[in-house]
């Protein structure tokens, strides 16, 4: 075995480097044990920096939603994902007789836009948890002329809206929340019996996956996601068949779309009447 001699990087910083002169590397070589590694070849040499997982305290999402977005606006890639979203969605309203619905943690509100001009006997909601991005969602809505698209601010997990809708549904939203289940739990009771929730949702690989990408120098993405990176709020496909008392579908499948392990969106079929 060679050396192995690391050093923090930064005053506070969870994060060392340094470089272990040895090729039976002693960590997992997928990357996928702990701590997450980033790692580059050197020479004979294993050159890495750890990212040690935050824990506890450190680690509940303490990303700002609201300076995010009140410094940012719909970009091109967003416009890009939205379109591929709102034809997946839409997918959904043209099988189904569906009258309502919500999209929780809408961010900029990119599909409901393009949702609500082309369904325009559907109502559409969006929450989320910044209210600069709904006050700005609201306020585009209104220059649009879209009357059938409104926009409130919610939390997940919690939940303060009682309404109920024919489909809800939150991409890319359940990453940043610490009680998945619960959040889970409290999205499905705000669908309609016959309706339908969808979701992705951050499981062991998206774990991985995120590990891989962000760069242990990029602290704005590291503290977005410091909860999945800290393997905090991993759920597995049981999880939600317990959770939700029924085994959720593959999303992707149904909008005729090979889906990732690292980004698992799923559906559940709300029965007309409890099972
Ligand atoms: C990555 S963006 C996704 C936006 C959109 N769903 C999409 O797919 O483009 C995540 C959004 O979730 C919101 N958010 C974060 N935590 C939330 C929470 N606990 N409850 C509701 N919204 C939340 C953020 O403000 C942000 O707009």
């Amino acid at each position: 075995m060679g050396a192995l001699n690391f050093t923090p990087v930064g005053d506070n910083e969870k994060s060392i480097k340094g470089e272990l002169t040895c090729f039976r590397a002693i960590f997992d070589p997928d990357g996928e044990g702990w701590p997450f590694i980033y790692r580059s070849w050197e020479g004979l040499s294993y050159s890495l920096q750890m990212v040690i997982p935050v824990s506890g305290e450190a680690a509940m999402n303490s990303f700002n939603w609201d300076s995010f977005w009140e410094k940012k606006g719909e970009n091109k890639q967003m416009i890009r994902g939205a379109k591929r979203m709102a034809n997946r969605i839409g997918k959904f309203l043209n099988r189904y007789d569906i009258k309502s619905v919500a999209d929780f943690g809408c961010g900029s509100g990119g599909t409901l836009f393009i949702l609500a001009d082309k369904y325009p006997h559907i109502s559409f909601y969006g929450f989320d948890s910044s209210l600069i991005i709904v006050s700005k969602n609201h306020q585009r809505a209104e220059e649009v002329g879209l009357s059938n698209l409104c926009f409130k601010q919610d939390t997940i997990p919690l939940i303060k809206s009682r309404m109920i809708f024919d489909l809800v549904y939150s991409i890319a939203t359940l990453h940043y929340v610490m009680d998945i289940k619960q959040a889970i739990k409290n999205l499905y009771r705000r669908v309609n019996t016959g309706g339908f929730l969808i979701f992705n949702y951050p499981n062991r690989y998206s774990m991985f996956w995120y590990r891989n990408h962000i760069k242990p120098s990029d602290k704005e993405m590291r503290v977005r996601f410091s909860l999945l990176l800290a393997g905090q709020n991993l759920i597995t496909l049981k999880d939600i068949t317990i959770t939700a008392g029924k085994k959720p579908k593959n999303f992707w499948r149904a909008v005729g779309e090979n889906g990732q392990r690292a980004n698992v969106c799923v559906y559940l079929h709300k029965p007309c009447t409890p099972d």
